[in-house]
């Protein structure tokens, strides 16, 4: 099943209520990209926001957490109403993480940088719920798709199935119509798209048009 996440980080931040309106319809989950200015070098918003968010949507909150220590604000995003969280494997103390954010009712999300080998990774597969397998370096929305991360996609896709695991497996970054295709080829089932979405004149429509594309890309034969 092809899940989409319009990740807001493109939103009109002061028009956020209505830039989630407008893809409610078409999103399975929405993407709250949180980075803490030392992870990655850029800031972007915390828990208040998406205790706002909250009151505006239904839609389960997808927070990807781009932060040096994400387990002192995990249960800040649960308290405001997160449903899910993704810490980065880079960071280091990934069974401690997993076990906070059990605790707290989240949904546990492991991301991975385009450069992080999948041994790195593989050892937690069958403590968590989403896999986050990054398109682009993060800290910024609007880069280029890093096709050469696709390799990694197969494996996980092929380890997650081979162990029979329910592990959702996102891609991020640089994610629109004909890069969807690519990355459900290789595997992946929930899929990230910020400036593809909001930056479209009609962003429910681009939506429906990357659901579309991977749709088509999952029901051809896998090569
Ligand atoms: C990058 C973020 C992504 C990004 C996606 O650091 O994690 O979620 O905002 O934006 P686009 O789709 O524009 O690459
Ligand atoms: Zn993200």
């Amino acid at each position: 099943m092809v899940r989409i996440a319009p990740s807001i980080l493109s939103a009109d931040f002061a028009n956020l209520a209505d830039a989630i309106d407008a893809v409610s319809a078409e999103a399975d989950l929405l993407h709250v990209d949180v980075m803490d200015g030392h992870f990655v070098p850029n800031l972007t918003i915390g828990p208040p926001v998406v205790k706002a968010i909250r009151r505006c949507t239904s839609l389960s909150l997808d927070c990807h957490l781009m932060m040096t220590n994400p387990g002192d604000h995990l249960e800040a995003f649960r308290k405001a109403g997160a449903d899910g969280c993704s810490v980065h494997v880079e960071i280091g103390g990934t069974d401690e993480l997993i076990d906070r954010m059990r605790e707290l009712g989240l949904d546990v999300g492991l991301a991975v940088n385009p450069d992080t080998p999948f041994d790195h990774f593989s050892p937690w597969l069958d403590r968590i719920d989403l896999l986050l397998l990054m398109t682009v370096f993060p800290g910024f929305g609007g880069q280029a798709f890093m096709g050469e991360v696709m390799p990694k996609v197969r494996e996980a896709r092929e380890e997650i199935d081979r162990r029979g695991l329910r592990v959702a497996l996102q891609v991020d970054g640089g994610i629109d119509e004909s890069t969807a295709a690519v990355a459900a080829e290789a595997g992946a089932d929930t899929f990230v798209a910020g400036s593809a979405v909001f930056r479209a004149s009609d962003p429910a429509d681009a939506a429906r048009r990357i659901r579309a594309a991977a749709e088509r890309a999952c029901s051809a034969p896998r090569s």
